[in-house]
């Protein structure tokens, strides 16, 4: 049973149609890669599959009991992320605010638990009372993994994990993604390293500007297995 269906799905911001017409399939323990130029759409359908956009039309089915308040995110980062005024803990634990009810609006001692746990298992408990905006890059990329792996349940979503990462702290970061897909997370990450989508990915998912379709004037987009697209 498929983790997450798509259906010829599209997202617009106003009259203006960003991401159009398309379909996938994750299954669970799959690996999927986003691939696609500067302002293709990634991050918007990534955003629509976390039910933070609607789509204009097409439908998002989740299955095996996933519920979007169960998906881990690592936000493409934004200077004002960077500049976030917060202790690591406390970038990480805010994880579990997403899965909460509202009427639960204080930590427990098990998501302090499970913050520190993530925090550890990240090689990053040391740095639990660091400022995060005095993480070097790589820190803090760890950080966020650690703090969306606090929702993640059974999928894991991140937008450009390793932009302005160093070729090392770039492997070490793919290094423990692969490993949290190999312990049984589905992955999808939008990335430009084709070379390492070539190396991690199970599937790729690749999309073109709305418009540059040379026979139909759409969207051109691809969805297979990696060894297809690659080949
Ligand atoms: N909130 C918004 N309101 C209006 N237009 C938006 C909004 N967010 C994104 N866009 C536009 O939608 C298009 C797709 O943006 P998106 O961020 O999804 O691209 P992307 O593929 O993630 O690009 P990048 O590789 O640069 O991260 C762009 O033309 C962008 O300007
Ligand atoms: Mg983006």
């Amino acid at each position: 049973m498929a983790l997450l269906a798509l259906r010829d799905v599209s997202f617009a911001y106003g009259s203006e149609t960003v991401v159009n017409g398309v379909s996938f399939e994750l299954s669970p323990r799959d690996f999927l890669c986003v691939l696609g130029e500067n302002g293709s759409g990634k991050s918007t359908l990534v955003k629509g599959i976390l039910s933070l956009l609607k789509p204009s039309s097409g439908e998002i089915f989740m299955g095996d009991g996933l519920r979007a308040s169960e998906i881990g995110y690592m936000p493409q980062t934004t200077q004002l992320q960077k500049d976030f005024p917060a202790s690591v803990f406390e970038v990480v634990i805010s994880g579990q605010l997403a899965k909460r009810g509202r009427f639960r609006p204080f930590y427990t001692g098990l998501d302090r638990a499970s913050a520190e746990e993530k925090l550890d298992s990240l090689g990053i408990l040391g740095l639990r009372d660091k400022s995060f905006c005095d993480l070097s890059g790589g820190q803090r990329q760890r950080a966020l993994l650690a703090r969306a792996l606090c929702a993640a349940r059974k999928l894991l979503i991140m937008d450009e994990p390793t932009a302005g990462l160093d070729p090392h702290a770039t492997e070490e970061l793919y290094g423990v993604i692969r490993k949290l897909n190999e312990d049984g997370l589905a992955i999808i990450m939008v990335s430009h390293d084709t070379a390492l989508a070539k190396r991690c990915a199970t599937h790729i998912l690749h999309i073109g500007h709305p418009g540059q379709c040379g026979y139909c004037g759409g969207q051109r987009v691809f969805f297979g297995a990696a060894s297809e697209y690659y080949n």
